[in-house]
């Protein structure tokens, strides 16, 4: 999950990484009484998860409470790569003597993690690292020992950080990778970080990935999701505790194991070709259980999305059978109710003969039952064709 820039910054302030003083508005007038109580110039900033919000606009100077007012108007509803504003950061404008860059990352490659820093910051720091590689230093950071004050000061040194920065950059610098270690992030950024003209070393900008693997061990996250952004399917999949991710396309899928779906993905795409190019609809993996309850879950969830032409329901019986799983798909579908969307299923593996018997027996209109996977694809798409 990534944060927005105040999100951020108010992690780095709990751990006592320096950040300029502000507050959030949705409104003008609110931007307004901010900038009053801060007294002096602020900068109004847009709260969008893009980059380059500078560049487009999205970040202003105002002189007092009157400009904030007119300049948190512009930037409020302005869209920026496509992500609409709806509220803006207005913070102490800071007295900027040079701009550098700092991250941690996890280095996915390099099963290990990841410092990188520069002198030359504020910029887009893909651009310093395709004209300037040398500019940008990368230094590799031991999971045991971490970040200490020995640590930091290496980074820093070897960004070409000067001398006035080096000691509040590398204190800095140890409380930036408590942020990455304490809140389970896979991100860290901060660019700038800026030099003072009274000497200070400053996180003018934060931005910041969280691992949502470790999510459990942080109950407060739950405070920091975009409602508003979140796809109201996707909502409901996560509160049942369903692998659900939604596609662009008609034919949706249910499969148990995420390997099997996700070929079951490629597979639809490719027989979809042949029917005017339909595709998956959702990723959703009822994993290894696959009762009645799941499943019922499962399709109710696909059923709700109005693209959705024809659903795919393929099953590799494994510790649960697929007799289990026949029986979960025609309760499923008492339980559902009403269901006229048509359902190629696909039982394999752990008695897939009584599977495909029970669902034979039950003799269901909309369920379709076909022996192989690539048949199973090309009937779900070709359904999902006819019923555009
Ligand atoms: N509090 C502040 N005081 C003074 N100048 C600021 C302040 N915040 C931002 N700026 C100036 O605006 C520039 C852009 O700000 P920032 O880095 O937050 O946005 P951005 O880099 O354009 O957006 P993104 O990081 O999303 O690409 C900074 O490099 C800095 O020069
Ligand atoms: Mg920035």
């Amino acid at each position: 999950m990534d944060l927005f820039e105040y999100q951020a910054k108010k992690l780095f302030a709990e751990h006592g990484v320096p950040v300029p003083t502000g507050r959030i508005a949705t409104t003008p007038e609110q931007a307004r009484e901010i900038a009053t109580e801060l007294g002096g110039k602020v900068v109004v900033k847009a709260q969008v998860k893009a980059g380059g919000r500078g560049k487009a606009g999205g970040v202003k100077v105002a002189d007092g409470p009157d400009e904030a007012f007119a300049r948190a108007s512009d930037i409020l509803g302005m869209d920026i790569k496509g992500h609409t504003v709806h509220s803006v950061l207005v913070e102490q404008a800071s007295n900027i003597a040079e701009e550098y860059y700092a991250s941690f990352l996890l280095d996915r490659a390099n099963r290990t993690f990841l410092a990188m820093a520069s002198r030359e910051g504020g910029m887009e720091i893909e651009e310093v690292a395709a004209t300037n590689p040398g500019a940008l230093a990368r230094i590799h950071i031991d999971p045991l020992t971490g970040v200490d004050a020995a640590k930091a000061r290496e980074i820093a040194v070897a960004a070409k950080l000067p001398e006035a920065a080096l000691d509040g950059a590398s204190t800095l610098l140890v409380k930036l990778w408590e942020v990455f270690v304490r809140s389970d992030a896979t991100l860290v950024e901060v660019n700038p970080l800026i030099l003072t003209g009274d000497g200070r070393v400053i996180a003018l900008d934060g931005k910041v990935s969280l691992d949502e693997n470790a999510d459990f061990r942080h109950p407060e996250n739950a405070e920091l999701v975009d409602v508003g952004a979140v796809d109201p399917l996707e909502q409901k999949a996560k509160e049942k505790g369903l692998n659900y991710v939604k596609l662009e396309g008609q034919v949706g899928i249910i499969g148990n194991g995420a390997g099997l779906v996700m070929s079951t993905l490629d597979v639809v795409t490719y027989a979809g070709e042949e029917f005017g190019g339909q595709r998956p609809a959702n990723f959703l993996d009822i994993g290894g259980g696959a009762s009645a309850e799941v499943m019922a879950n499962g399709l109710s969830i696909i059923l709700s999305d109005p693209s959705v032409k024809s659903v795919f329901v393929n099953i590799f019986g494994g510790i649960t059978a697929c007799d289990a799983v026949a029986n979960g798909i025609v309760q499923a579908l008492s339980i559902v109710g009403n269901v006229t969307t048509p359902l190629v299923v696909r039982l394999d593996g752990n008695n897939a003969e009584e599977g495909r018997r029970i669902l034979k027996e039950a003799n269901l209109a909309v369920v379709k039952p076909v022996d192989t996977m690539d048949g199973a694809a090309k009937l779900a798409a070709e359904l999902a064709a006819a019923a555009a």
